[in-house]
């Protein structure tokens, strides 16, 4: 019988606060995109692996989530190891038997293609590392590989921010793969961000689709101008921690991604009312107190509430007594800016 080996990684979603919208290529995005990483929502991966006993054997001999079989997810896997297979050598000799969970209940609407790109992309580096014999996992590579499974995966295999994309102001930076961004003030390095459910099905347009809408969006070059110049705001932001200015770069920015999808033909709008009315509610909220809450969105409805740790006893109450009833299940995650993959295993 062949030798069987595994390794067991967990890695963290992200939230951008600049937006990668758009891309080209083999998955190259139109703009640099930041975001921080977070710790509570992850996914854990274990990899089996043992050489391959002939040229027949398949290189995926088994895919379980959460601890079953799920043939729409088991032919995503397959798809994305043909497709990195010239660049991760090992694939040609050795099969694999994968299994990986959610810290996050899979239909609560929070995207798992970040956690889980990432997870299964550390796992392969590190196999890659064990097999090679090295010391060191090659965390560009590993921001590649989960790159070309999803684009902003690229970003969670770096701890608290990341910078996705060539950007002139960042060294370093790159198309190819995320980069560790470390310039950031001591306030953001435990930010929060509770993320309110508003609707839990999955996204009537997905993100596939919605990057490829801004091929012919007449508004995209523009925005893909704007999101490189707020990187270069956004960098002073985060070096001297301007709270009240992030507050209202966040916004922006979600802001500007869901008018791209609302400008897109055919147009389309992944925000419910209840999305706006909480939108409101923390602006209104802010207005009131002047606290620095303020609010950015993913591809879809439900709102991640971002602020300072120091001010989460307050905000709590506030999300619980005038937050959750605007959503439509009164459904809060509770995540946090973190300190990204790990190995269990
Ligand atoms: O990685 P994708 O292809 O699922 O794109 C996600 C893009 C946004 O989440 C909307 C923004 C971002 O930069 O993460």
């Amino acid at each position: 019988m062949q030798k069987e080996r595994k390794v067991i990684w967990r890695s963290p979603s992200n939230i951008a606060i600049i937006k990668y919208w758009g891309k080209h290529g083999v998955q190259l995005p139109r703009n640099a995109s930041f975001s921080f990483t977070l710790s509570e929502a992850y996914t854990d991966t274990e990899i089996v692996f043992k050489a391959k006993t002939g040229s027949d054997d398949p290189t995926v001999e088994q895919f379980l989530f959460e601890g079953e079989e799920n043939l729409k997810f088991a032919e995503k896997v397959i798809k994305y190891i043909e497709s990195i297979s010239s660049r991760v050598p090992f694939l040609d000799e050795y099969s694999l038997s994968i299994s990986s969970s959610n810290s996050f209940p899979h239909s609560s609407g929070i995207a798992s293609s970040a956690s889980s790109m990432s997870a299964l992309a550390m796992g392969l580096c590190d196999i890659e590392r064990i097999l090679a014999g090295r010391e060191d996992l090659d965390y560009f590579k590993a921001s590649e590989l989960a790159r070309l499974g999803s684009g902003s995966a690229s970003r969670s295999v770096f701890p608290i921010g990341s910078v996705w994309g060539l950007h002139p102001k960042i060294e370093r930076s790159s198309d190819i793969h995320a980069i560790k961004y470390d310039q950031i003030h001591p306030v953001f390095k435990n930010y929060r961000d509770d993320i309110i459910i508003v609707s839990e099905k999955e996204k009537a347009v997905s993100s596939r689709a919605g990057h490829a809408l801004m091929e012919n969006n007449p508004y995209a070059d523009d925005r893909f101008a704007q999101a490189n110049q707020r990187l270069t705001s956004l960098v002073s932001i985060l070096e001297t921690g301007d709270v009240d200015a992030f507050c209202k770069m966040a916004e922006d920015e979600a802001l500007a991604l869901h008018g791209m999808m609302m400008c897109s033909n055919p147009s389309y709008m992944l925000m419910e009312p209840a999305t706006v009315s909480i939108i409101k509610a923390i602006r209104s909220y802010r207005k009131k107190t002047r606290l620095p809450i303020c609010f950015t969105l993913d591809a879809g409805p439900n709102v991640h509430v971002l602020y300072p740790e120091t001010i989460s006893s307050e905000i709590a109450l506030f999300i619980e007594d005038e937050l959750l009833p605007l959503s439509n299940g009164g459904k809060v995650l509770k995540d946090k800016v973190g300190n990204g993959p790990t190995k269990i295993k």
